[in-house]
């Protein structure tokens, strides 16, 4: 199966009608979803925002003073909407720190937008070792040597550095103020750097941020079975209590006692329906199957109403559930037909290594050319999540799958040849006093989506609110307003608004 990164799934629109869906490898972006959304789309006209890209002198390890190595980072910088550049200035240089995917261009967010009605300056980083930022060039970066320079505290620095050049570079006022902001794995980054570079960084937004989601930490164990009950949950809220009830009793059959023998193990395969030669012949396959299948669901959510208020894949499994048999099996093959035409192409069938249990023996290195490799290592190095790590049991509707540090550890030795894996970055591992300390940090999430519980929930204080958007995906809240925008995604963006009027204008 292919684990849910988490932001790497920006979308834009023209892009996703676009791509025609290919049966996926292992570890292949769905190419639906793999892609950076841009201010103005190839051939749209005029950029109204003047973003324009550059390159970076990046000093490639910022911790060793003898090491002078440097690569090209690049950045985008839009000017159109900084009105006021004189001193006393207090339009603010928005940033936005990159995450685990390439970025191919600026986006509208909801800042360009803020930018748009107040003025600001709005610069996009993107992240060492995504897109074309790599240190040793397009191959020798993505070896196990050359991925040593990849750490979280790196991106930070390079975040810091390009900023003061910036600020230099544009004569920027010391009166206009740095916000900062990134989603998911980066609105981890965008809450860390307010804390490590507070004299910098006067506010920032941490939109869907996975704090709590650090492997192996002890957050991440308090949290790490809330995804999958939240999933369970949202079914409900979308697509009714019956439609969860369904499922439910579909993965109780799948984890029951059918797989335990011949025929059993038959009536499951023909439901799920499994290729030839795919055999439930053990628990970690049952997991496997129970994990894949979860994982629909994952992205399904993660992405819900991304493509407008029609954008409901599960609202439309749930409906569907008419056409097969109300039972047990009956439903598993609703689930598998959900699962192969969401995340298969329509397959007739369902392969052993499409579904095999994560990180095992067999389970292969990502693809050179696939933003999962570099953040995979990043999952090695220091804990940063896929969705396979998470865990699943009771009253989770997707019964019991658990991913043991040990295993993953133990895969991540091998496959990248690290000697201390899961060394969560000790620096940064902030409660919600140090939060609080520091204050104007705004952590946004959205209510269905499964990377939820990662993030912080409870407003800590005035300068340190959490907003929620009901009905709401990940990272919504990033996204300029259009006439797709949700009511409660709109309400969010009028107060991250406010927050940074208050604080930076
Ligand atoms: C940035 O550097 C790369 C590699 O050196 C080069 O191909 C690219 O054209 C440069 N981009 C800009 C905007 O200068
Ligand atoms: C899923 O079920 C629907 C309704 O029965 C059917 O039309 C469709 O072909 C099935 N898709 C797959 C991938 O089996
Ligand atoms: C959200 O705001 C946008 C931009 O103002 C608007 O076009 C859209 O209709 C709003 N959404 C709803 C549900 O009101």
């Amino acid at each position: 199966m292919r684990p849910w990164s988490l932001l790497a799934v920006f979308l834009a629109l023209a892009a996703a009608a676009a791509a025609g869906p290919v049966r996926q490898g292992q570890w292949q972006e769905d190419a639906v979803r793999d892609f950076t959304r841009r201010v103005a789309p190839a051939g749209a006209g005029a950029d109204p925002y003047n973003c324009q890209p550059f390159n970076f002198t990046q000093r490639v390890d910022h911790f060793d003073r003898k090491n002078m190595r440097t690569f090209q980072q690049r950045y985008y910088l839009c000017d159109a909407l900084w009105r006021n550049r004189g001193p006393g200035s207090r339009e603010p240089l928005f940033v936005y720190f990159g995450g685990e995917a390439a970025l191919d261009g600026a986006f509208a967010s909801v800042f360009t937008d803020q930018a748009q009605a107040e003025g600001g300056l709005l610069l996009f980083i993107e992240h060492r070792y995504y897109g074309k930022s790599y240190p040793f060039g397009p191959k020798a970066s993505y070896t196990n040597e050359g991925l040593r320079y990849l750490t979280v505290e790196q991106a930070m620095a390079d975040f810091h550095a390009i900023t003061l050049a910036v600020r230099k570079a544009y004569n920027v006022p010391r009166s206009a103020k740095n916000v900062g902001y990134g989603g998911s794995y980066s609105g981890n980054v965008a809450a860390y750097m307010r804390l490590r570079y507070p004299h910098t960084f006067h506010a920032v937004l941490a939109s869907s941020s996975v704090v709590k989601f650090l492997f192996g930490t002890e957050a991440w164990e308090r949290n790490k079975y809330f995804s999958a009950i939240s999933i369970g949950n949202s079914i409900a809220e979308v697509g009714g209590a019956r439609c969860k009830q369904a499922v439910a009793a579909a993965f109780g059959a799948l984890q029951g006692p059918l797989w335990r023998t011949k025929d059993g193990r038959a009536q499951l395969a023909t439901a799920a329906s499994l290729c030839p030669g795919f055999t439930l012949d053990s628990w970690d396959a049952v997991e496997g199957l129970s994990n894949f299948f979860e994982g629909t669901w994952w992205g399904a959510f993660q992405s819900l109403f991304s493509g407008g208020p029609d954008d409901n894949p599960v609202a439309q499994f749930c409906s569907n559930l008419a056409y097969f048999p109300n039972t047990p099996l009956g439903v598993l093959s609703a689930v598998s037909n959900f699962t192969r035409s969401q995340d298969l192409n329509n397959a007739a069938c369902i392969d052993r290594q499409d579904a095999q249990k994560a990180y095992g023996v067999d389970y292969p290195r990502p693809d050179i050319e696939d933003d999962m490799l570099p953040y995979t290592y990043q999952g090695c190095l220091q804990g940063f999540p896929t969705s396979a790590l998470l865990w699943s049991a009771p009253p989770s509707i997707f019964g019991r799958y658990s991913m043991p540090p040990h295993r993953f550890a133990a895969w991540c030795k091998r496959v990248f040849g690290i000697q201390r894996p899961l060394q969560p970055p000790r620096g940064l591992l902030f409660n919600q006093w140090d939060y609080l300390a520091a204050g104007n940090i705004i952590f946004s999430s959205g209510g269905v989506d499964p990377w939820r519980p990662g993030n912080v929930l409870q407003t800590l204080g005035d300068t340190v609110p959490a907003l929620t958007s009901a009905g709401a995906s990940h990272c919504m809240d990033l996204d300029a307003a259009n006439s797709n925008t949700l009511a409660s995604v709109n309400a969010t963006q009028a107060l991250i608004k406010a927050y940074i009027r208050k604080w930076v204008y």
